[in-house]
């Protein structure tokens, strides 16, 4: 991807703007490639400090260095169990749940919120635009113990920003989020967050970006934002391509970071190495979340976070061990909801990338295809 020496005039809001030249190595390097030449960006400053209790929550609160993202259909118990099993460190977010579901589905909580305690720290993602129902959502769920509650505010799915008009059509209405996250935040005793993009269809300006962290973070107990560095495009594009159409700016990032403070910022989008991440924090990200690479090459991403990204000693389990505490752990829960939901199916789905890019991953998704379609029970599958 080329520089396109973007110059971000603040001229939307009510704030200054000044001028600053040559953007960090991080953001240059790891975006554009080594022969970018310096930009220009004008940035975005904060008139004024936050309210004071933004410095107390920020104190309080440093964001997770490293983080899995929330993914819809990948990230659900099965995943997050192996997760641990390969990094003790890694912090691991939900797939979003609406708020409409948990309430709804107030009988049957447990098949929607329940996780092993050796998942923490894990955090719920929750979406919505019914501050009752975010209310009561977030109640309900508080006696799961997560340890933080993620306020979608970026999904691009025409079922969720379309029809269901949350996710991230709700940047487009900052003071409705701060609403929405002070509810969330009266009702459970555990920090809050907002996972966003960098804007939406043409409001896509460095200043509008500012507009929503500015109001979301002085109207509402939240301090710490994700940030999706592309926008997204409510187009009717896929979300698959909406999570690829978009360029990413991590320049933005980096401009929150030093606009913002009082605030914590964790970068996503687009990270695919140790290295990268490493990178990022070298180059100030409070945080770092991973999606993508992160689930499609555990081994090679989870397996390094602890030593690489937390500095705790190599640990020296091998794959085959975490196959077999796997093993134990798929044999517990298939067909636990009855009929045969969880599916072998679904509980094998995260095994598939555990050996990715290595000789012999060819093979192995072959044999763990065939299982799906010969056997009901794990242990007789999934022997390495
Ligand atoms: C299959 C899939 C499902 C996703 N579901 C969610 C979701 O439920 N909530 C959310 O905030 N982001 C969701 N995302 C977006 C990711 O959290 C992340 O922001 C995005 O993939 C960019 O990070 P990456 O480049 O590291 O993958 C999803 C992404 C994928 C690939």
């Amino acid at each position: 991807m080329k520089s396109t020496g973007h110059c971000l005039i603040a001229s939307l809001t009510p704030f200054h703007s000044v001028i600053l030249k040559n953007r960090g190595r991080f953001s240059s390097n790891f975006l554009y490639g080594s022969t970018s030449k310096p930009r220009t960006l004008c940035a975005y400053h904060q008139k004024s400090k936050l309210p004071s209790t933004s410095l107390m929550g920020a104190e309080r609160y440093p964001p997770p260095w490293f983080s899995v993202a929330p993914m819809m259909e990948l990230t659900d118990n099965h995943y997050r169990t192996l997760a641990r099993l390969i990094s003790k460190h890694a912090w691991l977010y939900t797939e979003m749940l609406a708020a409409e579901t948990i309430v709804y589905q107030a009988g049957n909580l447990d098949r929607f919120l329940a996780y092993g305690p050796e998942q923490h720290p894990i955090v719920l993602q929750i979406g919505g635009n019914n501050l009752e129902n975010l209310a009561k959502a977030t109640q309900l769920a508080t006696p799961y113990g997560y340890d933080e509650i993620n306020f979608n505010c970026g999904c691009p799915s025409p079922k969720v920003a379309g029809h269901g008009c949350f996710g991230v059509r709700l940047m487009l209405d900052p003071k409705f989020v701060a609403e929405a996250m002070s509810v969330i935040a009266a009702n459970t005793n555990v920090p809050v967050s907002v996972k966003c993009r960098i804007g939406v269809d043409d409001h896509d300006s460095y200043n509008e970006l500012c507009d929503f962290i500015y109001k979301v973070s002085s109207q509402s107990p939240t301090r710490h934002f994700i940030i999706h560095s592309r926008k997204a495009l409510l187009n009717g594009i896929s979300p698959a391509d909406n999570r690829k159409i978009p360029p990413l700016k991590y320049e933005y990032y980096y401009a929150l970071l030093r606009d913002f403070p009082d605030l914590q910022f964790t970068i996503n989008g687009g990270i695919n190495s140790i290295e990268e991440v490493n990178e990022a924090r070298t180059e100030g990200a409070h945080g770092v979340m991973l999606g993508r690479a992160a689930y499609s090459n555990p081994w090679q991403i989870l397996g390094l976070v602890d030593s690489a990204v937390y500095g705790a000693p190599l640990r020296s389990i091998t794959r085959r061990q975490v196959l077999e505490q796997y093993q134990v752990y798929g044999d517990s829960v298939v067909g636990m909801y009855g009929g045969l939901k969880p599916s072998m199916r679904d509980v094998v789905k995260p095994l598939l990338g555990l050996f990715h890019a290595n000789p012999g991953n060819g093979p192995w998704k072959r044999k763990v295809d065939a299982a799906f379609k010969h056997c009901t029970v794990q242990s007789s599958s999934l022997a390495p």
